[in-house]
C-alpha cells in the first residue's frame, strides 16, 4: 500500500476502529493456553473490543496465528491484519545465552547472528515484531532485569543492541525470516532506585542523555522499527505520558518515525502514579505524549472517543498513531500476506535445527568468562578424576526467563555435555538444593524440603569429592531470581548451595566454581573455597555441550565481565565510569575522610571487562603514531589519531584477548568520567604470536553535555588507554 492508500483506510475507519488498532492484546484472550507476561485480571475487555483489536502479544505456532489471523481478519469491518509480537530475547526455542552473557561475549557479529536465527524460528512460528533489545544501562545488579540488559556500559549496549536489530530486520523486514526489533525500554528503566523493579529513576538529564540515551540511538539510527516506553518516571512523569522524553527527544531529537509501543499495563499504571485521575486522562498524557499503541490497557480504547468529543484532543493525533500502525502492518507485508512467514513446515526445519544449535553452543562459549584459574585448574584433561556436583549438574532451567516456547527437553544439561565429549573417570552428585528451606520464587511458590534430604545430599557430594582429583561445583541463581519482577536485596549465591561449596572444598583442594547466574553475585567467599571459578551465566540450549568443549579445552572461555562484581552488595550501584570524588581514596581502608565505606575497600572484586583466557598476553605500552611535532599529539576536528599497542601471546596454547580502548578527559568544564569505553577488539594469536592492534580516535568519541548542556567535546587533554580490562593503566596522553 502507498501512503494515500493507508490515508484513505484511516479516513473509513469509525473511532471504535481506529482505537481498536492502538490496543495491543494478550494471546490468552483468543487461547487461552498461551503464557502471560504480566496480570490478567485488571483487563476487563467485552467481546466486541476485542473484536477490533490491531495487535497480539504472547502467542505463537504458525497454524495456531493463521487461524486467529483468519478469525480476527473476518470479524473486522475493514479486515485489517493482526500483527503478532513476542518477546524473543535470547532465542525462540533454539535458546542462545540471555543478554547479559551476549555483553560478555563483546561480540557483535555472533549477537547479530543470534538474533538473525531466533528471527527465522520465530517468524516461521506466525511472529511478526521481537520485543528486543533491550539496551538499558545497568548499575545496580539487584535489579532482576539486568540479565536481559547487555551491561553497564553504553557504548557496548549500542553496538551489541545495534548488531541485534541488524539481525532481527535485515535490510527489510517483509523478506522471509525477518522480523520487526522493538528497543526497550524508553527510557532508563534500568535506573530504577535501589535496584527495585518498577520503581522511581531519579537521573540529572545529563547522566540521562550521557549515560542512558546513547544505545537507544544506536539502535534508532540503524533503523529499528518500534519502541517501548518503560515503566519508570523520567523527571518525575512516567515514560508513557512523558510528553518531553517522547516528542521532544526520542521524535524531535533522535529522529525516530517508527512506532512507540508502552509497555504491559503502562498507561493505565499512570492512574496509580498519581498522574492521571482515570483512563481516560492516562489516554490524554499518552496521546499527547504520542505514543501509538496501548499494550494491555484499555485506556485508549475507553478514553479516545471521548476526549476528542470534549475536545481535548484531535482527530490528527489519532489518525497519526493509526497511521504509524498500519505503516507497520505494511511494511510487514501484511496486507498482501496476513500470514507471513507462518508455515508448520518452515518451523519442523529450522526450529532446533542443527545449524541453530550450533550457533547456540558457539554463543554460549564465547559468553563465560573465567575469573580464576589457578594452578592452571582448567582445562581439566580427560583421564584425570573429576567429580560434579551441584543442583545445575542435572538441570534444565539454564536459558533464563524470557523463553516461552522452549521445552527442557531440548537443552543439554551438564551431565549430559560431560557424557557427550566422552570424559571417562568422571561421577556425579547432585550435593543440594537450588535453595534453602522455605524461600520464596518470584511466582509465589515456595520451595520446602526436608533436613534428611539435605544430609544425604551433602553427603554425596562430600563422597565423591574425596575420591576424585579435582571437584567443579556447578552452582548459582534459581532460574526464578532474575528477570522482571526478580528483584532482590541480596546477590549472593543461595546459601543452601554454598554450604555444599564448603563442604566440598574442606575435602578437595581443587575445587573448581561454575557459577549460572542472570547477574554480578558476590563471588568473593567463592573465590577463596576455589582454585577456578567461571560464569557461565544462562547460557540456552547447549549448555552443558558448551561447558564440556570449554572446562575440557577444545574451546576457550570467550567472555569479559559486561557489569561489575562488587565484594558486597552495599556497593552498589557499582560500575566503573563513574566521576572522581573531590576526596578519593586508595583503594584501602587505611584513611580517614576519604570517599567510600569504613567496612569495605573501595574497589570490585571484577571490574568491567575483566576476564582471564587459557593462555597469558602482554601489552606494549599505548604509542599514539602521528607525530604531531608537538608535545603530545594534537586531535582536531578534522584530523584522528590512531592509537595503537602490540599485544603477544606469552603461554603455551592458541587465545583470543579482548582488547580494549577507553578515554578519559582529564578537565571539562563538568566532572568528566575516570573512563570511558570507546572501542573493542578481540584478537586470536598463536603462542608466541604477536600483533598491533589499532583504534582511530576521533573527535566525537569525546564530545558531552558541557556545563551549558550543549554536546560538544572541549579543548584540553586526554589520555587514551588499552588493555585488558577497564582498570587499565597502560595509557598515551594527546590534546584536542
Ligand atoms: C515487560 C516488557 C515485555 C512486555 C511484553 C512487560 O512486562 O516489561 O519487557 O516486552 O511485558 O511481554
Amino acid at each position: 500500500m502507498t501512503n494515500e492508500q493507508i490515508k484513505a483506510l484511516i479516513a473509513d475507519l469509525s473511532i471504535e476502529e481506529k482505537a481498536g488498532q492502538l490496543l495491543q492484546v494478550a494471546g490468552n484472550f483468543y487461547d487461552k493456553d498461551s503464557l502471560t507476561t504480566g496480570a490478567l485480571d485488571y483487563f476487563k475487555i467485552t467481546d466486541k473490543e476485542l473484536e477490533l483489536t490491531g495487535s497480539i502479544l504472547s502467542i505463537s505456532g504458525a497454524e495456531k496465528l493463521k487461524k486467529i489471523q483468519d478469525e480476527c481478519m473476518a470479524k473486522q469491518p475493514h479486515h485489517i491484519p493482526q500483527v503478532f509480537m513476542l518477546d524473543i530475547i535470547n532465542g525462540y526455542e533454539t535458546i542462545y545465552p540471555v543478554p547479559m552473557a551476549q555483553g560478555a561475549s563483546f561480540n557483535p557479529d555472533m549477537a547479530k547472528k543470534c538474533a538473525a536465527m531466533a528471527a527465522i524460528e520465530g517468524s516461521a512460528a506466525g511472529i511478526h515484531v521481537t520485543f528486543s533489545p533491550m539496551v538499558d544501562l545497568v548499575r545496580d545488579a539487584r535489579w532482576g532485569r539486568v540479565m536481559e540488559s547487555t551491561g553497564e556500559d553504553s557504548y557496548l549496549n549500542g553496538v551489541l543492541g545495534a548488531a541485534m536489530v541488524e539481525g532481527y530486520q535485515g535490510d527489510d523486514i517483509k523478506s522471509k525470516g525477518k522480523m520487526g526489533a522493538c528497543v526497550k525500554h524508553f527510557a532508563a528503566y534500568g535506573g530504577a532506585e535501589g535496584g527495585r523493579d518498577y520503581d522511581t529513576v531519579e537521573l540529572s538529564e545529563r547522566t540521562l542523555r550521557e549515560e542512558y540515551l546513547p544505545a537507544y540511538k544506536a539502535c534508532i539510527d540503524d533503523g529499528v522499527k518500534l519502541v517501548m516506553t518503560s515503566f519508570n518516571t523520567i523527571k518525575h512523569v512516567p515514560a508513557a505520558g512523558n510528553k518531553w522524553l517522547m516528542k521532544k527527544v526520542l521524535r524531535d531529537e533522535m529522529g525516530f518515525d517508527g512506532m512507540l509501543i508502552s509497555d504491559y499495563g503502562a498507561i493505565v499504571e499512570m492512574v496509580n502514579h498519581n498522574i492521571a485521575k482515570d483512563e481516560v486522562q492516562a489516554a490524554e498524557l499518552s496521546i499527547n505524549a504520542g505514543v501509538d499503541m496501548d499494550m494491555m490497557s484499555l485506556c485508549y480504547v475507553h478514553g479516545l472517543k471521548k476526549l476528542l468529543e470534549e475536545g481535548k484532543i484531535s482527530q490528527e493525533m489519532i489518525d497519526e498513531a493509526v497511521f504509524r500502525v498500519l505503516s507497520l502492518k505494511n511494511e510487514l507485508g501484511l496486507f498482501d500476506n496476513p500470514y507471513k512467514d507462518a508455515s508448520a513446515e518452515d518451523e519442523k526445519k529450522y526450529i532446533l535445527c542443527d545449524e541453530h544449535r550450533k550457533l547456540a553452543m558457539e554463543a554460549a562459549m564465547d559468553s563465560f568468562v573465567l575469573l580464576e584459574n589457578d594452578d592452571k585448574m582448567l582445562p581439566l584433561s580427560k583421564d584425570e578424576s573429576v567429580c560434579f556436583v551441584g543442583p545445575f549438574v542435572d538441570s534444565k532451567k539454564v536459558y533464563g526467563s524470557w523463553t516461552f516456547p522452549s521445552n527442557d527437553d531440548s537443552i543439554v544439561s551438564i551431565r549430559q555435555g560431560i557424557e557427550n565429549i566422552g570424559a571417562k573417570n568422571v561421577s556425579y552428585a547432585q550435593g543440594s538444593q537450588f535453595l534453602s528451606n522455605n524461600m520464596k520464587l518470584k511466582n509465589g511458590e515456595i520451595l520446602t524440603y526436608d533436613d534428611e534430604a539435605k544430609e544425604k545430599l551433602l553427603k554425596e557430594a562430600v563422597d565423591a569429592a574425596k575420591s576424585s582429583s579435582k571437584a567443579v561445583v556447578c552452582i548459582g541463581e534459581h532460574a526464578q531470581f532474575t528477570g522482571e519482577a526478580a528483584s532482590r536485596t541480596n546477590i549472593t549465591i543461595p546459601e543452601e548451595q554454598m554450604e555444599l561449596l564448603r563442604a566440598v572444598s574442606e575435602v578437595n583442594e581443587n575445587v573448581v566454581t561454575l557459577v549460572v547466574n542472570g547477574r554480578p553475585l558476590e563471588l568473593a567467599e567463592g573465590k577463596k573455597l576455589s582454585k577456578a571459578v567461571m560464569v557461565v551465566w544462562f547460557p540456552g540450549t547447549e549448555t552443558g555441550n558448551a561447558i564440556a568443549n570449554v572446562i575440557y579445552g577444545n574451546n576457550e572461555p570467550g567472555g569479559r565481565v559486561p557489569m561489575s562484581f562488587p565484594y558486597t552488595v552495599g556497593q552498589e550501584p557499582c560500575y566503573y565510569n563513574r566521576l572522581k570524588s573531590g576526596r578519593p581514596n586508595n583503594g584501602t581502608l587505611e584513611q580517614g575522610y576519604v570517599m567510600g565505606y569504613i567496612d569495605q575497600i573501595d574497589k570490585m572484586l571484577y571490574p568491567f571487562g575483566y576476564g582471564k583466557t587459557y593462555t597469558e598476553f602482554e601489552y606494549s605500552t599505548v604509542e599514539i603514531e602521528e607525530k604531531t611535532g608537538e608535545e603530545k599529539p594534537v586531535l582536531t576536528l578534522d584530523k584522528t589519531l590512531t592509537a595503537s599497542v602490540v599485544i603477544t601471546n606469552k603461554g603455551q596454547r592458541e587465545g583470543t584477548e579482548t582488547v580494549q580502548m577507553y578515554v578519559q578527559d582529564l578537565f571539562g568544564s563538568v566532572c568528566r568520567p575516570v573512563k570511558q569505553l570507546r572501542g573493542f577488539e578481540k584478537v586470536t594469536l598463536a603462542p608466541g604470536e604477536s600483533k598491533k592492534v589499532s583504534f582511530v580516535i576521533k573527535e566525537e568519541m569525546l564530545r558531552f553535555y558541557n556545563i551549558d548542556m550543549e554536546y560538544t567535546s572541549e579543548a584540553g587533554d586526554f589520555k587514551v588507554y588499552i588493555g585488558p580490562d577497564s582498570e587499565t593503566d597502560n595509557f598515551a596522553e594527546f590534546v584536542i
